[in-house]
């Protein structure tokens, strides 16, 4: 199937998706004729994300909700709010909300340690449980749960102690939601992008982006489209005997 086309009629909730990367993801999704939900913490970006999508006139419509994926109550009220609204649960969602607050293990407060997690970990759980949930109830026949980790989950990476350790907890949330939706149609599988041009890497100095760049054997930093682009790839039927995948979308950095 042609790419402008493989998504129409997969209703698509992407969490984060006022940032740099659920931005693209929603833009590439609206692109390819799906419906996208843009939820995100923040409802101004999440808002600009909505202003920028395609509708294209196949039957699609795209509705902003704010959430805070930590929060398990906020979660349950998304999920019903679009089900609500759209008379079915999503087919397709991407975690793509996330945060970081950098330390030296030293250094690490408790407290910067537990909301890393409990945003990028507990919320990836949170938000795949609430969809997964949903769409067994339903009994859809198929559905792509695409959660988003990080290269630096797998090599570690000097001051993200607990950013590295929640993206190395999504991957094994993710493989294991993969086993145990499989018989539902539910494939679930992870990005792991390493360093991407967004609101959260223009917080690091030039001096760190410089080294980084000169450890990526593309010579580059990405750009949060060729995330998007594997993500559309994931949601779609082009993928369809995958899942438990763990893609890495780095430049070939920390070729492992
Ligand atoms: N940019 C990179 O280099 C890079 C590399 C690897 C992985 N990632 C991951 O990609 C994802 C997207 O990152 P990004 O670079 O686009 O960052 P970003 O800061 O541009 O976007 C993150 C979005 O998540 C939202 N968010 C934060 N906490 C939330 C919460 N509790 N509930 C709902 N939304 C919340 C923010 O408001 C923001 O819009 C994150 O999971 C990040 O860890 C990014």
């Amino acid at each position: 199937m042609a790419a402008a086309a493989r998504l129409v009629s997969r209703l698509t909730l992407v969490t984060g998706g006022g940032g740099g990367i659920g931005r693209a993801v929603c833009q590439r999704f609206a692109s390819e004729g799906a419906s996208v939900v843009v939820a995100d913490a923040d409802q101004q970006s999440a808002t600009e994300t909505l202003g920028s999508l395609q509708t294209g006139g196949r039957g699609q419509g795209h509705m902003v909700a704010v959430v805070d994926v930590s929060s398990r109550d906020s979660v349950k009220k998304l999920v019903t709010s679009i089900q609500a609204h759209f008379f079915q649960p999503p087919l397709v969602c991407v975690n793509a909300a996330g945060i970081t607050q950098d330390d030296f293990l030293l250094n690490m407060e408790e407290e910067k340690f537990d909301r890393v997690v409990q945003v990028n970990l507990k919320g990836s759980f949170l938000v795949t449980q609430a969809v997964a949930q949903a769409l067994v109830a339903c009994g859809a026949s198929k559905g792509s749960i695409i959660t988003v980790g990080s290269i630096v989950g797998k090599a570690g990476n000097i001051g993200q102690v607990n950013y590295a350790a929640s993206k190395a907890g999504v991957e094994g949330l993710t493989k294991t939601a993969a086993k145990e939706l499989s018989r539902f149609g539910i494939r679930c599988n992870c990005v792991l992008p390493g360093f991407i041009s967004t609101p959260m890497t223009d917080r690091v100095p030039e001096k760190v982006i410089q080294k980084m760049k000169s450890l990526v054997p593309l010579g580059r930093i990405g750009e949060p489209a060729e995330v998007a682009d594997v993500c559309a790839f994931l949601a779609s039927d082009d993928s369809r005997y995958i899942t438990g995948a763990s893609v890495e979308v780095s430049g070939g950095l920390f070729i492992g």
